[in-house]
């Protein structure tokens, strides 16, 4: 299927952390605690991660910022890093006020233009992500917000995608997700929802044995393939 024939009856679901969202950008707020900012952020967010995909593979949920807050711990023991009341909640409230990335209001704003159906399907709890889309105003432009909160087990589990389709009303083959996170792309593919992989830092593809339907190095090449299939 070409991309303009995917257009036709799609909705793109966009990963947050990392895909909306630049979290490399919380090592300043970790430049405070070590002389190891980008170490202490690569390991909190790995723990956070492997954290995610334990508890589900055990079927123990605990919301993201419970797993976040549990990967902090680890990566201040790690580092030698004492951490105070106010700097665990200041490294946890960034989480809910971290920049996008350049290009995505903009192509939020031309996906809506075209009135392609635009969702966000994260692993962040729900109130993460209220929090985190409240401070940038985008409600309007992302109407849809899933969390796999809903379905208490972690992305790239096959039920939070089949979820956010049977949410939209759409076959797994109707959606597009759009991602920087390799595990998310995987655990797409494997429903049967076409993926696009974003990779803005030029970084090799994970070895999972998927190949992304699309792979653009901004959301701007997405979004004129995609629109140029509307006129
Ligand atoms: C997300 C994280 C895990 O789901 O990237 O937004």
């Amino acid at each position: 299927m070409t991309i303009a024939q995917q257009r036709r009856s799609t909705g793109v679901l966009f990963d947050v952390y990392g895909t909306l969202c630049n979290i490399d950008t919380l090592s300043h707020v970790c430049g405070d605690l070590t002389a190891d900012p980008n170490g202490f952020l690569r390991l909190w967010r790995s723990k956070q991660l492997e954290y995610s995909f334990i508890r589900t593979l055990v079927d123990d949920y605990a919301e993201f910022g419970q797993v976040t807050w549990d990967a902090l711990d680890y990566a201040a023991a790690i580092h030698g890093v004492t951490l105070e009341h106010a700097d665990r909640r200041r490294l946890m409230h960034a989480w809910l006020s971290l920049p996008l990335y350049d290009d995505v209001r903009p192509a939020l704003e031309r996906l809506a233009q075209v009135q392609i159906t635009c969702a966000v399907l994260s692993n962040g709890s729900r109130r993460m992500l209220q929090r985190l889309l409240t401070h940038h105003d985008l409600h309007g432009l992302l109407p849809h917000v899933y969390s796999s909160e809903a379905v208490q087990v972690y992305k790239p589990h096959p039920q939070v995608y089949l979820y956010a389709a049977e949410q939209l009303r759409m076959s797994p083959s109707e959606l597009l997700l759009v991602s920087s996170n390799g595990f998310d792309l995987a655990g797409a593919a494997h429903v049967g929802v076409r993926t696009c992989r974003v990779n803005r830092a030029g970084l090799p593809l994970d070895q999972l044995g998927i190949e992304p339907d699309f792979a653009v190095e901004s959301l701007d090449t997405l979004v004129d393939r995609l629109a140029s299939s509307t006129g």
